[in-house]
């Protein structure tokens, strides 16, 4: 059975949500080399020590092991991404992409009787940022469809799995404009928001690599004044990790680890030879920065286009952001959603499911 899912490429995590399961699945995107690891005491779910094979095509080094995710965020050499990555054609991204379709198409199922081969066949929704959207579109999409294997080699519960990952289509979208599409329409497609729908709306969605400005017009992605920029969250993020070590001398070994903290609003770091720093004023200083550029951004944007009737400001830089940005926002009014680094996946599915007729019936 060809199972529909949206899954969002994200530079900071990879998104998956499979029609007709309630969970979506993230997974950092973060990969080191992988080795025969010395496992003391095995993890207590696979997402935490994702171990794998991969074989595909598509893959500039092909039939290579990979630790990813949050196995790979404490090894010292891993990688995240960088400005100068482009997800339509890094192998990391595809890396992390094929393993999260291949984990979410068995999670929680049984070892199947007939052991072996297990297939997955997918039709997918996926998207890009604006600026790489009309040159990369093709070139994401052939990459994305085809024959991929994935297998689990020490992961817990999966071990000695091996999933073939079929993708038979893949839609892409444009980054942001897909969340709005989200916002506007409920689970059957049809539209639960009138203003969103029928508005001209401004979007900012802050990514953890590239900004993505789509106004989009009753539904439709306006040509002339949709733009992006290339910088995200990650630059910011970036500069916290090396003012902390230079000042306390502590060491994040990788971006999800400082955001992490952030999010959970812890902000003490523990110093080599006891005593402890406060690293609020630094994330503070940085974030401020951030929030006023982007404020700035949006506030030249309005005035170059005046039909924008509201502006919306999403993606997960967007919730690490939003108390920064509405001190810095003056007179203008920004909208925020909650959980917003999920609307662009929740998009890519709903978008998948009207472009290749999955839809319910409309009524
Ligand atoms: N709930 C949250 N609170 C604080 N920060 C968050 C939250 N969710 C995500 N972030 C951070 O916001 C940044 C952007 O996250 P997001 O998931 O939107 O990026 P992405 O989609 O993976 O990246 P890109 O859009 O550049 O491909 C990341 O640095 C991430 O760590
Ligand atoms: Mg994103």
């Amino acid at each position: 059975m060809i199972k529909v899912a949206g899954i969002d490429v994200g530079n900071d995590s990879v998104k998956v949500v499979v029609d007709g399961s309630p969970r979506p699945i993230l997974i950092p995107c973060i990969v080191s080399p992988g080795y025969d690891r010395h496992v003391l005491q095995e993890e207590d779910s696979p997402l935490k020590a994702l171990d794998v094979q991969i074989r595909s095509p598509k893959l500039k080094r092909n039939n290579q092991r990979y630790f990813v995710g949050l196995l790979a965020m404490e090894d010292q050499d891993n990688s995240e991404l960088e400005e100068t990555d482009n997800k339509a054609t890094s192998d990391q991204s595809l890396v992390v992409a094929l393993t999260a379709l291949a984990y979410a198409a068995i999670a929680g199922q049984s070892y199947p009787a007939a052991s072996g081969l297990e297939e997955a066949e997918y039709i997918i929704g996926t998207g890009l940022p604006v600026r790489t959207f009309v040159a990369f579109q093709h070139v994401f999409e052939e990459r994305l469809v085809g024959e991929h294997e994935v297998a689990f080699l020490s992961t817990p519960e999966l071990r000695g799995r091996t999933v073939r990952v079929i993708i038979r289509r893949a839609v892409v979208s444009v980054e942001g404009a897909a969340a709005l599409y989200h916002l506007a329409t409920n689970e059957q497609l049809q539209v639960k928001n009138d203003e969103i729908h029928n508005g001209c709306i401004g979007i900012c969605e802050i990514g953890a690599l590239t900004t993505d400005f789509p106004v989009v017009k009753r539904m439709n992605i306006d040509n002339q004044f949709s733009t992006g920029e290339q910088f995200g969250l990650a630059g910011y993020l970036d500069s916290i990790i090396r003012d902390v070590e230079d000042q306390y001398g502590y060491h994040f070994p990788s971006r999800a680890k400082l955001i992490g903290r952030i999010r959970n609003r812890e902000f003490t770091v523990q110093r080599v030879g006891e005593g402890k720093a406060d690293i609020r004023p630094i994330v503070d200083m940085y974030f401020s920065r951030a929030a006023q550029k982007l404020v700035d951004l949006i506030r030249k944007r309005w005035r170059k286009y005046p039909d924008i009737e509201c502006f919306y400001v999403l993606g997960g830089g967007a919730s690490a952001l939003r108390s920064y940005m509405l001190e810095a926002s003056g007179g203008i009014r920004l909208r925020f959603e909650d959980d917003s680094e999920m609307l662009n996946v929740h998009g890519y599915l709903k978008l998948a499911k009207s472009k290749t007729g999955q839809a319910p019936a409309q009524s």
